[in-house]
């Protein structure tokens, strides 16, 4: 295969490749049905790869392809060297791994090893028997004594599962429980065992080897986990906190670092890898990306989009811009002299931006740009998620049975039938903050099937798909896409935004967010009003010269004032 060329097309600084990349996110069930099933598949990203090299882009993230039961929409993996059929075959991955890199990008694939399917052969051998040679491959445990197994309250502890209930399974096979953190059909793999070590270095080897450029790997700093598993404090679900004990638990570095050595060091440093880390502090983020002794090139952290949830993701509270400074900029800050950030609003579990941060009647347009404006402009690798760049919005589900995702149904049950909670009440939640926001149909066209699909699709597309769509927006000059090819072009032309040090402006106003760059003499100031109201910001010059890019047209800029969503970049 191929290694992938000219990826480096941007001015080099010192700095990693990464540094000057942006990342496009693919989730495949919902981005191009080449064969008509309703569900996206292979050659169906193949057919669509201009529309994203034509933002710009440098490196695609897929996410999980592989053999699935599809629990969780392939973040259960059955065979972790294999695709699924529902995609395509391993040879479309290669057309597609080929097509990727002719057009000068790379590719990464998800890593899923937190956790297997359940009817990964790993694990239908491991429930087997307490003896076999996978026995010891997954967290197995005896009920608490004095309690009958499998009865409610036997579980070995308390922790709950992300997707609710209680994080543990009884297996009568083996007359034991085994630990999930997310569905039951999802174990947990024991990572204290050498041999399971052993078998997933040996895989991400072998998928280097065929040609890929890295792994996003996925809730990694869950990996290792306290062997007592103690029991957490109890929460608002009912159940114990598991997360003290099992993110960034005792051997995260030892493993890690072993990840490194067994998988990347023999290798050219050319590697993308980035780490999902639900909790992650930014010190904790700073060790694990140190460019010297750290184990990846940047991680996933969580904090800024969990700025609107009041006690659990469920239930939200109004973000303000004074929320995300504080947030924002301490990562600014934390990783300023090493380490590195990614940056992102969007991806495949989070609702959409525009509709969550953003306004999505009115100030559409202005607010996915002004939105996108602030991220791409930070320092760090942006990551833009399928749709975003067309500014794609929340779903108007109404009923449940539109909805798809485990995460969704699950906390549908619990709360309507063990909780009695009205539907009404929850599936306003779902709509807010469900996982199925991101998961619609690409919206590629106005036609009836959105251009993703002419058969029925796994999940409605949005009925917005009619006037929000890539085909009315690849050619229009003041399309919300041509203003992200724009800001991805700003970050290849110059050196600033790349490298430059970030400082948060002062500008005394509850609504706008200000920011310098600085590398050398190179300086811009970045200003963006994410509100409806007109605004002045003190200490800015709002003039209407040296404006490198804004999302209103030049004859509609104030001097002194933003409109409602307006943001500017002015080079100083
Ligand atoms: C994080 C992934 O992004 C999410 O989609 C998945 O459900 C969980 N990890 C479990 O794999």
């Amino acid at each position: 295969m191929r290694a992938a060329e000219g990826s480096n097309r941007t001015a080099r600084t010192d700095e990693a490749w990464w540094h000057s990349a942006v990342v496009y996110q693919i989730y495949p069930r919902s981005f191009a049905d080449s064969n008509n099933d309703g569900i996206g598949d292979l050659p169906g990203i193949v057919a669509h790869l201009d529309h994203i090299a034509g933002l710009g882009i440098d490196v695609i993230w897929l996410s999980p392809v592989y053999r699935s039961p599809q629990t969780d929409n392939g973040y259960d993996i059955s065979d972790y060297q294999d695709v699924d059929p529902l995609f395509g075959t391993l040879e479309d991955l290669d057309v597609l791994i080929d097509a990727v890199h002719a057009r000068g990008m790379k590719f990464v694939m998800d890593l899923v090893v937190n956790h297997t399917s359940d009817e990964h052969p790993w694990f239908v051998q491991s429930r087997q028997s307490r003896t076999g040679p996978k026995a010891d491959w997954y967290f197995w445990r005896d009920a608490r004594p004095g309690t009958v197994g499998g009865e409610p309250g036997s579980e070995p502890n308390n922790w709950g599962s992300a997707f609710s209930g209680s994080a543990w399974q009884w297996s009568p096979d083996r007359g034991q429980f085994y630990l999930h953190l997310f569905s039951a059909r999802q174990p947990d793999l024991n990572w204290d065992n050498p041999a399971v070590r052993d078998a997933i270095f040996a895989m991400m080897n072998w998928w280097l080897d065929r040609g890929i450029d890295g792994f996003r790997m996925d809730v990694i700093n869950f990996i290792s986990k306290d062997p007592e598993l103690p029991d957490g404090s109890v929460t608002d679900s009912g159940y114990g906190d598991g997360m003290p004990y099992f993110a960034h638990g005792p051997q995260i570095h030892a493993y890690l670092a072993e990840m490194r050595r067994r998988v990347f060091d023999g290798r050219p440093d050319t590697y993308l890898t980035v780490g999902e880390m639900p909790g992650v502090t930014p010190e904790q983020a700073r060790e694990f990306t140190d460019r010297v002794h750290g184990h990846l090139a940047m991680v996933f952290q969580f904090e800024h989009v969990s700025l609107d949830h009041d006690g659990d993701k469920w239930t939200t509270r109004k973000v303000t811009v004074s929320d995300l400074r504080e947030t924002l900029g301490r990562w600014q800050e934390a990783l300023a002299d090493a380490g590195w950030n990614s940056l992102y609003w969007n991806n495949h579990d989070q609702p959409r931006a525009v509709s969550r941060f953003g306004d999505d009647t009115t100030y559409w347009r202005e607010s996915a740009t002004a939105l996108a404006t602030v991220l791409h402009l930070h320092r760090g690798t942006p990551y833009v998620y399928q749709g975003e760049e067309l500014g794609m919005t929340n779903v108007p589900f109404d009923d449940i049975a539109s909805f798809r995702d485990v995460e969704s149904l699950n906390h549908y049950a619990d709360q309507t039938q063990r909780l009695r909670v009205e539907p009404r009440v929850v599936l306003d939640a779902l709509r807010r903050s469900g996982r199925d926001n991101a998961r619609t149909p690409m919206q590629w066209t106005g036609d009836p099937g959105a251009g993703f699909s002419d058969a029925p699709p796994w999940i409605p597309v949005n009925p917005n798909h009619c006037w929000l769509n890539a085909a009315s927006q690849v050619d229009d000059p003041d399309s919300i896409y041509q203003y992200y090819r724009a800001l991805i072009a700003l970050r290849h032309s110059e050196p600033v935004v790349v490298s430059g040090d970030f400082t948060l402006l002062d500008v005394r106003s509850e609504t706008v967010y200000a920011f310098r760059r600085r590398l050398g003499d190179q300086v811009i100031d970045v200003v963006a009003n994410l509100s409806v109201e007109r605004v002045t910001a003190a200490s800015v010059d709002l003039g209407t010269d040296g404006i490198l890019i804004g999302n209103y047209p030049s004859d509609r800029r104030l001097v002194g004032a933003l409109e409602p969503w307006e943001a500017r970049a002015y080079r100083r």
